[in-house]
């Protein structure tokens, strides 16, 4: 299977931080590897509805959801590009991975096996300059790809307050340049020991 990046972007604003530095990742790509690019704020998902235990959810039929289920099962490496927000993932993030526990109960779609094996990538700008503080968003992607079953690549960060500060951060532009290359290991929960 050809490598298929694909970038799912969840600032609360176009060309922030965030983006900026995946871009500057995703540069180093080979010209064979496939990108696809969704912000979610331009592809707005409902709200998530557990249903989990009252019924089957059902796969949806277009709509953002759609394109967000379709993009996510077409990818072998899942780039999720989040601001630091309150010390983790953005509420539009959030969502987006809320909507992968409905798709885990969807009949059909095997979204589980689907993913399990392929890679996880985080890509964060934060204002803060200690990148510790970091660490539960870390652990929201390292913990969801173990569950998953999936590879992680661990997360690239970047230092920046306004559009455009991620640029003057000259240690995350150097480490966005090998930041995708090599492979992943697969994720372990923390209590998982070698
Ligand atoms: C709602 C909100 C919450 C934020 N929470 C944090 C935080 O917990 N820690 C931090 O260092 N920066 C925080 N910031 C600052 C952003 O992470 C920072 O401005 C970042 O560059 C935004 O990325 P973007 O340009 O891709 O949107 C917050 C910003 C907003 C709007």
């Amino acid at each position: 299977m050809n490598r298929r990046f694909l970038f799912v972007l969840g600032s609360a604003r176009p060309d922030g931080n965030t983006e900026l530095l995946a871009r500057r990742a995703a540069e180093q790509l080979p010209p064979d590897v496939e990108q696809q690019w969704i912000d979610l704020t331009a592809h707005p998902l409902p709200d998530f509805e557990d249903l989990r235990h009252d019924s089957d959810h059902v796969r949806p039929a277009g709509g953002s959801a759609g394109l967000l289920l379709d993009a996510t099962l077409a990818a072998t490496d899942l780039v999720i590009a989040s601001p630091l927000y309150w010390y983790s993932v953005s509420a539009h993030t959030k969502r987006y991975l809320d909507h992968w526990s409905g798709w885990l109960r969807t009949p059909g779609l095997d979204f589980k096996a689907t993913m399990a094996g392929r890679t996880l990538w985080g890509v964060t700008a934060l204002a803060h300059e200690e990148a510790a503080v970091a660490d539960p968003l870390a652990g929201t992607l390292n913990n969801s790809a173990a569950y998953m079953g999936m590879r992680f690549g661990g997360v690239l960060l970047g230092n920046g307050s306004r559009p455009g500060d991620v640029l003057k951060d000259t240690e995350a532009l150097a480490r966005a340049k090998t930041f995708f290359a090599g492979e992943a290991p697969f994720a372990r929960f923390p209590y998982e020991s070698d």
